[in-house]
């Protein structure tokens, strides 16, 4: 990972972007191997999957070549799909150009497509030749994307501990303005916790599970809104932290995540994410949480009846538990 520099690009290269993203791509690269897909979670298709793989045959994309995907975790979770499974894998490297791609998705090898209606259904475990980070590129993000790209930031920070945790607090103004020249720090942060992570356990049977703190119930959320991913994750998190008082008694620093949240205007909880989007806010708040609770159940990282859960203990803290899925449902179902 290199953080800042110019993007420079030659011979066997093709170019993944969206509509949006392709500003981005230096002039004078080839429109031809220039491949433009969907903006936003449409990119995670097998439609543009498809279409990738169709231009790779009519360009010739051997296993000597590399797939550079510019854009947000949409573009580099398909372009390192279409890499990783071409020709067996192809080489990949991704361009963020999206806070939550710099702090995560370009980061740590997943990379899929959605299927059936569920996300990161059909994946593969792959890491990128390089990930170039240019924090210049966040210039045109608006700030709600920021806000959402943070939460990332924010719950590296709590699995990191308090030195990290209170950097990406101090990124944060009391009325929510994002200090954008704080963020290269935080980025940087969250880069170095994330590769460490994965680089001990890089296929999640373990150590890495920590990563989905607040992604079970944020997940559920996401599913039925429709928001931003941040967004959802965001409320996640501040379920998780209930959910860990509930079990495991007073959570220490959990004010300082919700108010942190709440400052960048980001829903808390499940009632505040339901009228906030429009495929929801005409369900009754027991029916959307109802739908909530059982998207859960179909999550794929079910075992059985239970699920294992990302406890947020304390800041620095997270204890991993197989937790019944009658009772994270029943919590589902009282949650704020
Ligand atoms: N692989 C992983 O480890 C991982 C981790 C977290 C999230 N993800 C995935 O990432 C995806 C979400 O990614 P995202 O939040 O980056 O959004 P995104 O890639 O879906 O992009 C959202 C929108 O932002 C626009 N955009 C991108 N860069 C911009 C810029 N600089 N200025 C203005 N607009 C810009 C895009 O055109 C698009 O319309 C989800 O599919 C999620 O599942 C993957």
């Amino acid at each position: 990972v290199t953080v800042a520099g110019e993007i420079t690009v030659s011979g066997r290269t093709v170019i993944v972007a969206d509509k949006l993203t392709s500003q981005f791509i230096p002039a004078g690269f080839s429109t031809e191997r220039t491949l433009l897909v969907e903006r936003g979670e449409a990119a995670k298709s097998l439609a543009s999957l498809e279409s990738l793989y169709s231009r790779f045959l009519e360009l010739g994309v051997g296993r000597d070549w590399t797939v550079v995907g510019i854009g947000g975790g949409s573009i580099s979770d398909l372009a390192g799909f279409a890499a990783s499974t071409w020709l067996r894998g192809t080489d990949s490297g991704f361009v963020p150009t999206t806070l939550l791609a710099m702090v995560d998705a370009s980061v740590g090898g997943k990379n899929g497509i959605d299927f059936g209606g569920y996300k990161n259904l059909v994946g593969t475990f792959s890491q990128p030749r390089f990930v170039q980070v240019d924090t210049a590129l966040l210039a045109s993000l608006p700030e709600y994307d920021l806000a959402c790209g943070l939460v990332e930031a924010i719950k590296h920070g709590w699995l990191d501990g308090e030195d990290h945790f209170s950097l990406v607090e101090h990124a944060v103004a009391k009325d929510g303005t994002i200090d954008r020249t704080m963020l290269e720090p935080v980025i940087r942060a969250s880069i170095t916790l994330k590769a460490t992570v994965v680089n001990g356990d890089e296929r999640e049977a373990g150590d890495r599970r920590r990563l989905n703190l607040g992604h079970t119930i944020g997940h559920g959320v996401e599913a039925l809104t429709g928001l931003a991913h941040g967004a959802c994750v965001a409320v996640g998190l501040a379920a998780a932290l209930q959910f860990a008082a509930e079990r495991c008694g007073p959570v220490a620093g959990d004010s300082r995540v919700l108010r942190l949240l709440e400052r960048l205007a980001l829903p808390v909880t499940m009632e505040s994410a339901r009228a906030s989007s429009i495929k929801t806010n005409k369900m009754s708040p027991p029916a959307f949480r109802e739908a909530v609770a059982q998207a859960i159940g179909n999550d794929k990282k079910k075992l059985g009846g239970h699920m294992l859960f990302v406890l947020p203990v304390a800041l620095g803290q997270v204890r991993i538990e197989a937790i019944d899925l009658d009772t994270l449902r029943d919590f589902i179902r009282r949650a704020p």
